[in-house]
């Protein structure tokens, strides 16, 4: 059976001011439903696991307070508290040693981001058992990989190799390579061979397997929390799981998905997933557009009204304190407004 560990680290910042420091992107919800992305990723689980059990939670200790109300039903020796982030690479990690120490080597973990839509619930059910199936047969660290549409430069591409096998009327893949956010050059030429799929973010092994990869290709950060524990944390190197153990370990398949996936990584996702073909913009607000198309428009209390003339293509956020007006093609650069402006007003 999985054991699925929910990464709820991050701070999805590109969605900023509706993302805070005390209000990660994780507990927004973000298309209109009545579960924040936490909760909608718990959900999704439970239903294949059946019990609250067999379900947990690492995440940072800014938060954690947090992620207790959102699944107040999750048991508190299931939610992992690290004292800072140090990206997924020591999250995973800890989390396999921990689900290790409890369950034995033959578990199989499953690690699952926050910030994700998922279209098809019973697709989702089918491939994971498809990929539990995989990684209880063979020393396998299996992906789930999308079929790209374009050449983004903000996920990791995955060549697919050999065909191994069929579970659940899925096929399995061996991985030729493991390539972490390439440049836009090297992106269009992995589109141009057909071999790649889009990595997302999903990992299925069982305990064993991956804590062993991380002694070959991680050492120094499985070494040191094997013989410190979590107080050793805060000197841990930050890194993503993606180069620290995907770009480097021979034992990586992959399945293709099916189930109608989106990263919901900034506000053009919004429109990706809310646009209605008779409406020129996305409103989430009260919005008297005047010869304005393309527009995101946000606005958290439902009493403001927004009010635009000749404007394309721009993202209007209003929450609280700020209101944010940026192009939709530089939604990325909202990062970097958050370093110079005084923490996080
Ligand atoms: N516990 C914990 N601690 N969780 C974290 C931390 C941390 O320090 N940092 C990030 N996370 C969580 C985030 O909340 C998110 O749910 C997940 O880990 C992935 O982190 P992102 O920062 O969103 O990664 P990414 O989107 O840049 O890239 C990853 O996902 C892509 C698909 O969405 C990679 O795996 C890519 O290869 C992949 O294509
Ligand atoms: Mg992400």
């Amino acid at each position: 059976s999985l054991f699925p560990v929910i990464l709820a680290g991050g701070k999805g910042e590109r969605f900023w001011p509706l993302s805070r420091q005390d209000r990660p992107k994780q507990f927004l919800s973000l298309d209109g439903s009545s579960r924040s992305l936490l909760q909608a990723t718990a959900d999704r689980l439970l239903e294949i696991v059946g019990s609250w059990k067999s379900l947990w939670v690492i995440t940072s200790s800014q938060i954690a307070e947090g992620v207790g109300q959102q699944l107040p039903e999750l048991p508190s020796q299931n939610l992992l508290i690290e004292s800072q982030g140090r990206d997924t690479a020591a999250a995973v990690a800890w989390a396999s040693l921990e689900i290790e120490k409890r369950y034995g080597e033959d578990a199989i973990i499953g690690f699952f981001p926050s910030d994700h839509w998922i279209a098809d619930k019973e697709a989702f059910a089918n491939t994971l058992s498809a990929a539990t199936q995989l990684a209880a047969s063979t020393e396998a660290i299996v992906t789930l990989g999308i079929k790209p549409t374009f050449p983004s430069t903000g996920y990791g591409y995955i060549e697919q190799g050999e065909k191994i096998g069929s579970f659940n009327d899925l096929p399995a893949y061996h991985v030729n390579r493991f390539t972490e956010k390439p440049n836009r050059e090297t992106a269009e030429a992995f589109l141009s061979t057909g071999r790649f799929s889009w990595n997302s973010g999903m990992f299925v092994f069982r305990a064993g397997v991956v804590l062993k990869e991380l002694h070959t290709h991680a050492p120094e950060i499985i070494e040191p929390l094997e013989q410190h524990g979590p107080d050793i944390y805060p000197q841990l190197p930050k890194k993503s799981i993606d180069y620290a153990l995907m770009e480097k370990t021979t034992l990586a398949h992959v399945l293709p998905v099916e189930f109608g996936w989106d990263d919901l990584g900034d506000w053009n996702a919004i429109e990706r997933l809310l646009k209605q073909e008779d409406n020129p913009n996305v409103e989430l607000a009260t919005h008297v557009g005047l010869d304005t198309r393309g527009a995101i428009v946000y606005a958290t209390n439902p009493e403001d009204v927004i009010v635009t003339i000749g404007l394309e293509d721009v993202v209007i956020v209003r929450d609280r304190n700020v209101t944010l007006i940026v192009n939709k093609d530089r939604t990325q650069e909202i990062k970097l407004v958050l370093k110079t402006l005084q923490g996080d007003p």
